[in-house]
């Protein structure tokens, strides 16, 4: 069996990639919704619908173990997933896991009191960084910003505008003295070097692509009645909703190594694959 991980988009590769690399031996199959993307500005109903059919697919394929890389799915999709979903489904010994909890448990031993969060529309209107905290570290501060434009600029080649967009969306966390910030968003590593440059070093800039591969080493050691149903392979696929030439190269950039994608046509809830 393998290991799935699912996106709205193509911005969860940078995930699929640091996981690959930590853990070559594992088979991994991974799967971005392209046709839908983005989720970030979608209703939550439409969120979950789209992802429950994903992780469907995802399960059919033989994944034994999804992670949504996804923040708005995390954010929006994954309690009902977990709890109304999975029980009910044919897959009830699968499992499926998201990327806030793990996120906020790296920043918590971090040890940063002032912490920031930037993401999608919804991921950030939903709160849910701020109310699983609380759960987590009551004591800790958050400050959150929406940052819609983002995703739009880096999927668009919109790089030139992005310092001057992000100045402006990190000028209030920055003003609030956050000592650590979360990159909310699948895509948001791509501005790694820009957010440090910002923020002249200061502040401890915290993306998913470093913290999911360990959170899942330790997932796997905690739950080795799931590792032990992953194939040990070095095999990796790539499916996508919908493909272009611009998705193809895309996935080239963030990827940095050529890679095949195939892709996957849904219809009337059956799907075909086909490269
Ligand atoms: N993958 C989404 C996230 O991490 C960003 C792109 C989208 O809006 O679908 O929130």
């Amino acid at each position: 069996m393998k290991l799935g991980i699912f996106d709205s988009g193509l911005g969860g590769l940078l995930v699929a990639k640091s996981i690959h690399k930590t853990m070559p031996d594992v088979e991994i199959l991974y799967f971005g919704d392209t046709m839908n993307l983005p989720y970030g500005n979608k209703s939550s109903e439409t969120i979950y619908e789209l992802s429950k059919r994903s992780i469907e697919f995802l399960f059919e394929q033989d994944c034994a173990l999804i992670i949504t890389a996804c923040n708005t799915i995390s954010a929006s999709s994954l309690r009902r997933l977990q709890q109304e979903y999975l029980p009910n489904s044919k897959y009830a010994d699968r499992r499926i896991l998201g990327v806030v909890v793990p996120t906020l448990e790296y920043a918590i031993d971090q040890d940063c009191s002032r912490l920031g969060v930037i993401g999608t529309n919804y991921t950030i209107k939903s709160n849910i960084y701020k109310s699983e905290l609380q759960k987590l570290n009551p004591d800790m501060q958050i400050f959150q910003v929406n940052t819609p434009l983002l995703v739009p600029l880096i999927e668009n080649e919109g790089m030139k505008w992005l310092p001057s967009v992000l100045e402006d969306y990190l000028a209030p966390l920055i003003k609030e003295d956050i000592e650590c910030l979360i990159l909310g968003c699948t895509h948001y590593p791509f501005l790694r070097n820009i957010i440090q440059d910002i923020t002249k070093g200061k502040v401890n800039v915290i993306g998913q692509d470093k913290i999911i591969p360990s959170k899942l080493m330790d997932y796997f050691k905690r739950h080795p009645e799931i590792e032990n149903k992953i194939t040990k392979s070095r095999s990796i696929d790539f499916l996508v909703s919908d493909i272009t030439d611009g998705y193809r190269s895309a996935a080239q950039k963030i990827y940095e190594q050529d890679i095949i994608i195939e892709h996957v046509s849904f219809n009337k809830n059956t799907y075909k694959r086909a490269s």
